[in-house]
């Protein structure tokens, strides 16, 4: 049997009181729409299309190295009519079953979406999942008959103030394509909303003799749809801790985990150690040998080593062995190898730090290249950049950087050279060198009545 999956993402989001389409609001740093595109093509690969509309172009630029087809519904004229502008795809593809989600319902999870899909290989025509809440609110209502049997789905608006369910429809569905194609452009918008409802297909399928499953999945949040700000962030906090709870399973130990934010694409090996409160987003990855101390902010870096406490690190890599912090500030592409030490108020940027090397304190490197066992004294700068262009620092084995150095690049300084502190280095430094840029000392004796004045 072959389907696909539609995700309802053409909507404007009026309820959450911001601009942007609202499938484009992120939990934990990724939007609604990713997480729903994400979890349909573990199950049905490339056969999943976004529905989008309001604001297309912002989806489009976010999704745009993803291999995704979009349709386009220009109006928004309700959730079945955003059914009905994929119609000439659907059939296109011709496939046996069709899916559709609401892309403001990010966490549904892929159990679900498999539990749709066998419903249909029963010979199911319809199947939609349920959810039970204490306060069904703005759902929309499933309505059973005395024997429990579905008849329909009534919004909330359209809802009898005498009709007290708490199973609402959590907006994801499956159909069977003979049953979409007889009934699909039967809908009309007789509703308060004046709206194609896709939840009407529900009396459709019951009056024409179709076979309707409701799955009801009690009360798992995963299931919430999402249109508020207030509902955004307790979906997000919900995930948030979710993701701890995972990673605490797999061996990873997460202290203060009510104080931990961990991004759903981040990758952490059993052994990898957080204090919290942290951060740590994108595709980060720490691997067994990490230590993250408090207050610290990760995101798409590869840390091996320990990330003492107030350290900010994206694009990095930090080696095994190497130390980072407190206070430290690593830009993309800062890679800090094996057994390497970055102190306090340090900030590298592009620039890589050689395996033993130091700089401890009060320093930027930027676009430049350490070697091996260098060491870098406190207030060493890198003045890389002449106003147009960046420039290159390379400095060799065993060299030493005085205090209060500035490097003005392009400049190369050579191995085991020693660069008086307070020295600004233009030219280039041989091998085995010292050299002394500095002013000298001067010492001028004061006149013999200034000596008076100051008694
Ligand atoms: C919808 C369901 C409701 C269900 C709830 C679950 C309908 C009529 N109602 O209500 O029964 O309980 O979801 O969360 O379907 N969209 C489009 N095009 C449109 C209109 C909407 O693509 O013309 C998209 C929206 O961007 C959104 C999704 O469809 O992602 C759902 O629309 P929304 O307006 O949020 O429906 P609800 O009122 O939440
Ligand atoms: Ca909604």
């Amino acid at each position: 049997m072959k389907g696909l999956a539609l995700v309802l993402a053409a909507g404007k989001g009026t309820r959450m009181k911001s601009s942007g389409p609202k499938v484009m609001q992120s939990l934990l740093g990724k939007p609604m729409l990713w997480y729903v595109v994400q979890t349909l093509t573990q199950v049905l690969a490339k056969d999943v299309y976004p529905v989008v509309g309001y604001a297309k172009e912002q989806i489009l630029a976010y999704f745009k190295d993803w291999d995704l087809r979009f349709i386009e519904q220009e109006e928004q004229l309700g959730t079945g009519h955003a059914v009905q502008c994929a119609w000439p795809l659907i059939e296109e593809q011709k496939v046996d079953y069709v899916l559709v989600i609401n892309g403001d319902t990010p966490l549904v999870q892929v159990e679900y979406v498999l539990s749709l899909i066998q419903a249909i290989r029963a010979g199911y025509d319809l199947v939609f999942l349920s959810l039970e809440l204490a306060d069904p609110g703005s759902y929309g209502r499933v309505v059973r008959d005395k024997d429990g049997k579905v008849l329909k789905i009534v919004e909330a608006k359209d809802c009898p103030p005498d009709l007290k369910t708490r199973e609402i429809n959590a907006g994801i569905y499956g159909f069977s394509i003979d049953f979409l194609s007889k009934t699909l452009f039967q809908l009309t918008n007789n509703n308060a909303q004046k709206e194609y409802y896709i939840t009407d297909l529900v009396q459709l399928a019951i009056e024409q003799g179709y076979k309707v499953k409701a799955i009801n999945a009690g009360t798992d949040k995963a299931l919430l749809g999402v249109n508020t700000l207030e509902e955004l962030v307790e979906q997000e906090e919900w995930l948030r801790k979710q993701i701890i709870k995972k990673w605490l399973k797999q061996g990873v130990l997460l202290r203060s985990g009510q104080h931990l934010v961990i991004g759903p694409e981040v990758e952490l090996e059993p052994g990898a150690e957080v204090e919290g409160p942290a951060k740590i987003m994108g595709k980060s990855k720490l691997t067994k040998t990490a230590w993250i101390g408090s207050y610290v902010y990760i995101e798409d870096s590869f840390i091996a080593g320990k990330i003492y406490e107030f350290s900010h690190i994206v694009g990095a890599k930090v080696a095994p062995g190497a130390n980072i912090g407190p206070y430290a500030r690593l830009r993309p592409g800062a890679i800090v190898e094996d057994m390497a030490r970055v102190g306090n108020f340090v900030e590298m940027k592009k620039t890589v730090l050689g395996p033993k090397s130091k700089a401890s304190h009060l320093t930027y490197l930027g676009d430049c290249e350490v070697e091996d066992e260098v060491n870098i004294g406190a207030g060493t700068i890198t003045c890389n950049y002449d106003g147009q262009k960046k420039h290159k620092t390379i400095i060799r084995k065993g060299a030493f950087i005085g205090s209060n150095t500035a490097l003005v690049a392009p400049v190369e300084i050579g191995n085991n050279a020693l660069v008086g502190a307070g020295s600004t280095i233009t030219k280039n430094v041989e091998d085995n060198t010292v050299v002394v840029a500095r002013a000298k000392q001067v010492v001028i004796r004061k006149k013999r009545d200034e000596l008076g004045a100051k008694k």
